[in-house]
């Protein structure tokens, strides 16, 4: 399929989906698109429903309300069996690494090939090799998690997504604790291996420098529901004031700053 055909396909549709947590509506009415090939970013503040989304689009959550689809299928409509294939052409990194401690590096890329795959132990390794050389970390085969740094321990995480050579790879945080040098790196690596491997990339981040640098396009999210959608360049030049004080960082603006779940009252002392 060549990239330009491959764009016009929705590759996630979400329609009028909802979820609600103990009475709590957490994502309210949403649809949206992801095309295949792009890399798209999903902006909003803290507890706005960004890790939901996510996990509403990878299917380890279901909708209270509406659709979401993917590669043409209903989640909701498909058995598990078929939702696990479906999944096994996902790679995910997490919003706090989620790499085993008591596991080396080698050990922990290795979980899906040897979940998922018949694949024997020396092509393993070759592929693990292969994956550590990608996210510039071949020969930290037995390091352990606690050996390596927080931007090391993101790029195993990163290879570990890619084991299994997925057609979409959903990004959780991203960048989130690293210093900007290490958070560009992981960046570029977002962008190198969308372009080289032909990924499709959901990517969930607060990082207004990474949203410009990586994305085709940007959602932003506030109280679960989708304030706008555009290219990096509308985006810049929206009027919204929600985007407006979102990448701005202004603390005035109609984004609630005293929200409960960041408990502004307690920080401020009021
Ligand atoms: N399993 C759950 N049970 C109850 N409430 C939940 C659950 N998962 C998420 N929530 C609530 O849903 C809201 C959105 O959470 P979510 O993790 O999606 O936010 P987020 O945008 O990813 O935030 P952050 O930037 O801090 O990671 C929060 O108020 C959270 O407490
Ligand atoms: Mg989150």
């Amino acid at each position: 399929m060549s990239v330009k055909e491959c764009k016009a396909e929705s590759i996630i549709s979400l329609r009028n989906v909802s979820k609600f947590f103990q009475g709590k509506t957490v994502i309210d009415d949403v649809n949206l698109d992801i095309y295949c090939g792009e890399t798209f970013v999903i902006m909003g503040c803290s507890g706005s429903g960004k890790s939901t989304l996510l996990r509403l689009m990878t299917g380890a959550i279901r909708p209270d309300k509406g659709s979401v689809a993917l590669k043409g299928r209903d989640i909701a409509k498909i058995s598990s069996e078929e939702l696990d294939e479906v999944r096994k052409t996902f790679g995910m990194t997490f919003q706090y690494s989620a790499l085993l401690d008591s596991l080396n590096v080698e050990e922990n890329i290795a979980l899906p090939l040897r979940e998922h795959t018949q694949l024997a132990e020396e092509i393993i390794k070759i592929i693990i090799k292969m994956k550590l050389s990608l996210v510039g970390l071949r020969g930290y085969e037995e390091y352990y998690p606690s050996q390596i740094s927080g931007g090391m321990r993101k790029r195993v995480g990163l290879a570990r997504a890619i084991a299994l050579d997925p057609e979409i790879v959903f990004y959780d945080e991203p960048t989130s604790g690293l210093d900007p040098v290490v958070g560009g790196v992981i960046d570029k690596l977002i962008k190198d291996l969308s372009v080289k491997l032909m990924i499709t990339s959901v990517v969930v981040t607060h990082d207004m420098h990474s949203v410009f640098e990586i994305a085709d396009r940007i959602s932003m999210i506030h109280k679960g529901k989708v304030v706008e959608v555009g290219t990096p360049e509308d985006i810049r030049n929206s009027k919204n004031e929600y985007i407006r004080q979102f990448i701005n960082g202004s603390p005035s603006g109609p984004i609630d700053f005293f929200r409960e779940d960041i408990g502004m009252e307690d920080v401020l002392d009021l």
